[in-house]
């Protein structure tokens, strides 16, 4: 990793996910999962294992969304991060709870994606009828308290000593 800032792209857009996206998309997963409690895999997602996810998400009725820009002069389309909804809990009575994720790659941050990305999902999550939408935050996180709470999103409860990495709870 290099300390030079990702060029700011004059236009970043938000657009549903395809397939395509996916190995951007694990490399910013993949990234956290290297350097943070975010995300509380140990190792990083295969390709196979980003694809399955990606296949299981979209037939399971949720959506996941990209931000992506174009850096003047570039040919290539960045992921500069993504939200989606999954699963909170398999059993039906939950059929109508989601819970999101959402990760703006580290050097596409404090430029108001993740906002742009939550939002976009929330208002896809009405379309689609979901009632109750779930954030699960790691300690600490203090950006996404913020971003979540600026939504309306309250503070339900907190799960302690659930999760174990980087050798402590
Ligand atoms: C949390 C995260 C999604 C925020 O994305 P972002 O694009 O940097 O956020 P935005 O630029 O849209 O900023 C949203 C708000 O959070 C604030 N914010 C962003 N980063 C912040 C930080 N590091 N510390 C304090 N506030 C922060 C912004 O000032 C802004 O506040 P405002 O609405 O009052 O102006 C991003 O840091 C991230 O991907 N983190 C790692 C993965 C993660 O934690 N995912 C969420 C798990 S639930």
């Amino acid at each position: 990793m290099n300390d030079i800032p990702a060029p700011i792209p004059s236009t970043y857009k938000i657009r549903p996910a395809t397939e395509h996206d996916m190995p951007q998309i694990n490399g910013i997963v993949n990234h956290e999962i290297a350097v943070s409690v975010n995300n509380f895999n140990y190792g990083p997602r295969s390709e196979q294992d980003g694809l399955a996810w990606f296949r299981a998400t979209i037939a399971g009725g949720y959506p996941i969304f990209v931000a992506t820009s174009t850096v003047e002069g570039g040919a290539e389309e960045v992921v500069a991060g993504y939200s989606s909804l999954g699963s909170f809990r398999q059993k039906d009575g939950y059929r109508f709870t989601a819970e999101y994720s959402l990760y703006i790659h580290h050097e596409h941050r404090q430029r108001g994606l993740g906002k742009r990305l939550l939002k976009d999902l929330l208002i896809e999550a009405k379309l689609r009828n979901f009632h109750a939408i779930i954030g699960s935050i790691s300690e600490g996180n203090e950006a996404s308290v913020h971003l979540a709470k600026s939504f309306g999103f309250r503070v339900v409860g907190t799960m302690k000593d659930n999760g174990f990495k980087f050798n402590r709870w």
